[in-house]
This record gives C-alpha cells, sequence and structure tokens, in this order.
C-alpha cells in the first residue's frame, strides 16, 4: 500500500466478541477492510489486559489480511519476533514503552515487518523528532488508552496535522494512524488533517452490520480524503 494514496478503516477487534473473533474478522474483510487492528495490552503500561501472540497466530490463520498489531505493553522488544512469527504485518511500540526506541524500531524491521510508533495524548510530536525518518508508521492515540469506547479527544487533530506538516516538510514517508474515539462526527476531521489509518474498534463492532458500519466510516473518509488539500 503506497504510503498517502488512500485512506483506510482499520476495525480493531478489541470491540469484537472474543469467543467469535473469526467471524468478526471475515464479516469485515468481506466488507471490504483492508488491515484489522489488533489491540495488545499487559495490564502495566495500561490498566487492561487483552490478548497476545497464540491469537495474533490464530487470527494469521483466519484472514488474509494484514494484522497492524498496537503493543500497548512495557517492554515491547522482548516480544518482537514473537509477534512478527505469529503473522504480524505492522507492528507499534509506544514512544513511552522502551527505552531505546530506535533500536525496537531496527528489530521490528529486521523481522520484516513495517514499523510504527505510538504516542500517547499527553506526548508531544515533538519527542518523536529523531525517530521520524526511520518509521514506517505513526499512531496518535485520541483516546488514553486501554479501552475502547471513550470519547475522542480533539488535540489529536492538532497532533496529526503537524505529523503531515512534518512529513511534507522533510519528504518523510510514515503512515499517520488515529486510534480512539473514530466514529461518523470523527473521521472527517481526522482526514482532513492527515491521517490515513483510521483505527475504529465500537463504531463498527458494536453496530448492528458491523459490514455496513464499516462501509458508512469507510465512504466518509474517502469523501474527506479527496477534499484534503
Ligand atoms: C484503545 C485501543 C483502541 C481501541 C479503540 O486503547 O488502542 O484501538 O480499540 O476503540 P474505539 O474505536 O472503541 O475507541
Ligand atoms: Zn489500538
Amino acid at each position: 500500500m503506497a504510503a498517502h494514496s488512500s485512506v483506510e478503516i482499520a476495525p480493531s477487534i478489541l470491540a469484537a466478541d472474543f469467543s467469535a473473533l473469526g467471524e468478526a474478522v471475515r464479516a469485515v474483510e468481506h466488507a471490504g477492510a483492508k488491515l484489522i487492528h489488533v489491540d495488545v495490552m499487559d495490564g502495566h503500561f495500561v490498566p487492561n489486559i487483552s490478548i497476545g501472540v497464540p491469537v495474533v497466530a490464530s487470527l494469521h490463520k483466519a484472514t488474509q489480511l494484514p494484522l497492524d498489531v498496537h503493543l500497548m505493553i512495557e517492554r515491547p522488544e522482548q516480544y518482537i519476533g514473537a509477534f512478527a512469527k505469529a503473522g504480524a504485518a505492522w507492528i507499534t511500540v509506544h514512544q513511552e514503552a522502551t527505552a531505546h526506541l530506535n533500536r525496537t524500531i531496527g528489530q521490528i524491521r529486521e523481522q520484516g515487518c513495517r514499523a510504527g510508533v505510538a504516542i500517547n495524548p499527553a506526548t508531544p510530536v515533538s519527542t518523536l523528532a529523531e525517530i521520524l525518518p526511520d518509521v514506517d508508521l505513526v499512531l496518535v492515540m485520541s483516546v488514553n488508552p486501554g479501552f475502547g469506547g471513550q470519547h475522542f479527544l480533539p488535540s489529536a487533530t492538532r497532533k496529526i496535522a503537524e505529523l503531515r506538516e512534518l512529513r511534507s516538510r522533510y519528504t518523510y514517508n510514515f503512515v499517520i494512524e488515529v486510534d480512539g474515539g473514530v466514529a461518523r462526527e470523527t473521521v472527517p476531521q481526522v482526514v482532513r488533517a492527515g491521517a490515513e489509518f483510521l483505527v475504529a474498534g465500537t463504531s463498527v463492532f458494536h453496530q448492528q452490520d458491523p459490514g455496513k458500519a464499516l462501509q458508512e466510516l469507510q465512504r466518509l473518509a474517502s469523501e474527506a480524503f479527496l477534499q484534503r488539500a
């Protein structure tokens, strides 16, 4: 997928029924999803525990779609190899969670995966200045990570715009992703600001027809993308 040629909704399976993940993934794949967002939480970096390596391996068997694995865990460097082997296509680590970010990003790439860095709402974009040339993706958290179904924090839109400006000024290549509280009302503004991957949990899987909900968000996103300067 070329860096900024399209905008994609990445359904987050955190909001799906964990006893029927295969079906959930197939439903959104059938509806046209281009990637699946997988939230890994360790109960330390964030106050919640979700899923880990074995579930990523099972999902990899259940779908052809690239798995966009968001590690909300401390010391993610210890698990890069395992998630890569399990079938992650994209691996994103938090700037706040790894002491040697440059090395960790290098490890992800050595495993043949695309490497992403995420920042929490209280972390400024400026903390990423030295890593931006080396990443394939920057994830702007638009909620404090740990739970689905929270309200979108508007400061994320400004951070997305700042990243887009840096990307164009220095001709970097990273994709901009936004995660948390993405719904019909927030899709247009994040796309216009500069996001290309929009993570959506509640607004897809908590809807009566997740496939239709995904298509509607995708339509709004593509419309805003066409208007983007
Ligand atoms: C939050 C996770 C998100 C979450 C988003 O900590 O990183 O990916 O699934 O959920 P919604 O779309 O419900 O805000
Ligand atoms: Zn996430």
